[in-house]
């Protein structure tokens, strides 16, 4: 029997589910302070606009038409491009084994909020108490128990979301997409309520124009994009190919978009203000107290829950609970999506898939809860993103724009929609985006062959990102190769 969702409000929540996600909240405001603040927000807009929703529009369309997962709809196109639909699957499987330690992470910290255990000194407890991190991603030492805990807790919870494909997920999303909006709302209203909110927010709104002419920045917002809106995962595809057939596919592509970046952009208001706050309380400049994505949940906020003057310990319930429920339905739609591919090349029972894949990757996610393992996630995330979303990205629009009649695709997708898209998408497609994200992506590559990332030893590098992707590749045409059973 073909998997459905049961209405669209399910396929929009899900697909929103999966938008958004601890990216919203821990890596948009990070990554828009660290790339020219206020200013920041044109290059994501315009990544946005040429890129982020023309794709959306391009996912949905594909997977709606050939009512199949990623793998095989690119499949569809020419053979070979199945190769991309797996490669696109397995980057996000890169993705997901560290983003369930994250989320592990928080379940940990949500015990934590109920006694604010984590002291005076935030930084000390969470690299050295917590994490107990070691000097060098070489020196990986033993594993933490209570991250594996957490981990295992966490793939609990996904598995069971899934438990059923989409018949589960159109129900759970229901929880996983509002509890975290409401919460969100409470941050918003205590943030802005609190002295000093006001210049944690300039700090977040006022531009800093010359950052426009950095590469970096641009880099930074089409790989943000592209996370945030979980597209080059392969997984809006699989999504879209579980519509029934009469649904709308443009609309969706736009509301699911601006939902997510609705939700960046709020996230940015609530982290801001309480940032504010938090410089104003310790006299230091607001410049000085946001530093990286995991510093400002894990050390930041906890210090910052601390410091609130009434009910801090609810605050810090409340906070690490809107990153389980934002994080989980966006782990969730990877696993559904290379669950949903492996089913329909492999035609393997559902329960066995899920479970596989939930051990395999819960195995592969503990090096990431050793000593070193903060180390290993940092590379990985930046080679997942960097490099391999973007060349799935960049390798999609071709297969659409030059192996495939892209403006038939898009009067399939105009035919099933309330609005309908112009020529300027098949632009985007073709040129634009291939375009730009390519010469961001040469470049990019120009400076790893200068430099290690992040100061790292060549080694380490090559273990934690070079190596990934050349294993993904190799997976990903041996799946492709092996016999699709009938
Ligand atoms: N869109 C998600 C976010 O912004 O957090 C990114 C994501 C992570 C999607 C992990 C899927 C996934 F498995």
């Amino acid at each position: 029997m073909k998997d459905i969702w049961q209405s669209r409000t399910s396929f929009i929540l899900a697909s929103i589910g999966s938008a958004i996600g601890l990216g919203n909240i821990w890596r948009f405001p990070y990554v828009c302070y660290a790339n020219g603040g206020g200013a920041f927000l044109i290059p994501y807009l315009i990544a946005l606009l040429t890129s982020g929703i023309p794709l959306m529009v391009l996912e949905f369309s594909l997977g709606h038409k050939f009512s199949k997962p990623a793998p095989a709809a690119f499949g569809n196109i020419k053979k070979g491009f199945e190769v991309l639909g797996w490669f696109a699957l397995l980057i996000g499987f890169g993705i997901v084994t560290y983003y369930a330690v994250v989320m592990g992470w928080c379940f940990n910290y949500l015990g934590y909020s109920f006694n604010l255990a984590w002291g005076k000194d935030t930084q000390t407890f969470f690299f050295n108490q917590f994490l107990k991190i070691s000097d060098s991603p070489m020196h990986i030492g033993s594993i933490q128990w209570m991250i594996v805990l957490g981990l295992v807790l966490t793939w609990i919870a996904i598995i069971a979301s899934i438990w059923k494909g989409p018949n589960t997920v159109g129900k759970v999303v229901y929880y996983t997409v509002i509890i975290p909006w409401i919460i969100l709302i409470v941050l918003v209203i205590r943030g802005i309520t609190l002295p000093g909110a006001i210049e944690g927010l300039k700090f977040y709104l006022t531009p800093k124009f010359s950052a426009l002419l950095d590469y970096k920045v641009w880099l930074a917002a089409y790989s943000q994009v592209f996370f945030s809106l979980t597209i080059g995962f392969g997984v809006q595809i699989t999504y879209a190919s579980f519509l029934p057939r009469d649904s709308d596919v443009v609309n969706n592509a736009f509301l699911v978009s601006f939902a997510n970046n609705a939700t960046s952009f709020v996230g940015g208001f609530a982290v801001f203000s309480t940032l504010g706050y938090y410089a104003q309380q310790t006299g230091l400049p607001v410049s000085e107290v946001v530093k990286s994505g995991p510093h400002l949940a894990f050390v930041t906020y906890p210090t910052i829950i601390s410091m609130l003057p009434f009910a801090a310990g609810l605050f810090g319930i409340l906070f690490f609970l809107m990153l389980l429920t934002l994080g989980i339905d966006s782990a969730f739609s990877l696993v559904e999506a290379g669950a949903a591919s492996i089913i329909d090349k492999f035609k393997l029972k559902r329960i066995y898939v899920n479970i596989g894949f939930g051990i395999i990757a819960m195995l592969i996610g503990i090096i990431y809860t050793t000593r070193g393992g903060l180390y290993w996630l940092d590379i990985v995330d930046h080679f997942m993103n960097n490099y391999g979303l973007l060349v799935v990205g960049i390798i999609e629009c071709i297969a659409i724009g030059y192996f495939y009649n892209h403006k038939e695709l898009r009067e399939y997708a105009n035919s099933k929609s309330d609005f309908t898209i112009g020529p300027w998408w098949d632009f985007c497609i073709k040129f634009l985006t291939p375009i730009v994200v390519g010469i961001l992506f040469v470049t990019n590559i120009i400076e790893r062959i200068k430099a290690p990332y992040g100061g790292y030893s060549r080694f380490a590098e090559f273990l934690g990102g070079w190596l990934l992707i050349i294993l993904f590749i190799i997976i990903a045409v041996f799946l492709f190769r092996t016999r699709r059973r009938e």
